[in-house]
């Protein structure tokens, strides 16, 4: 069986959303120590809405393919379903991963977190009670 499915090597080879947002309204960058890769998300928040995503990352083929999937999977959806997003939802929807690349999933669905709370440390209001 081939390492990676035909749908890492898809968004491996032509990551969706990649690029940066300008003026975007959450940014959330965290890396992995252990790997040293790095990847970085940009929202663009409108009626709870998220209108556009872009990442940069700087990783490795599954890393580039979990935050093409991830943004995917985001894009146009209502942000409670932003928050919701795990990384096992993005490996599924690659059609799985080695066990040794799910951390790279990890990054994707922490990315996104971490723009999440970029976003709700400026517009505190919009936070959904906990
Ligand atoms: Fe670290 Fe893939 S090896 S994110």
């Amino acid at each position: 069986m081939a390492l990676y499915s035909e749908k890492v090597m898809d968004h491996f080879r032509n990551p969706r959303n990649v690029g940066v947002i300008e003026d975007a309204d959450g940014v959330g960058e965290v890396g992995n120590a252990k790997c040293g890769d790095i990847m970085k998300m940009y929202l663009r928040i409108e009626d709870d809405i998220v209108q556009d995503v872009k990442f940069e990352t700087f990783g490795c083929a599954s890393a580039v393919a979990s935050s093409s999937m991830a943004t995917e999977l985001i894009k146009g959806k209502p942000v409670s379903e932003a928050l919701k997003l795990t990384n096992k939802a993005v490996a599924e929807a690659l059609d799985g991963l080695p066990a040794y690349k799910m951390h790279c999933s990890v990054l994707a669905e922490e990315a996104i977190q971490s723009a999440l709370d970029d976003y709700y440390s400026k517009h505190p209001e919009k936070k959904p009670e906990a």
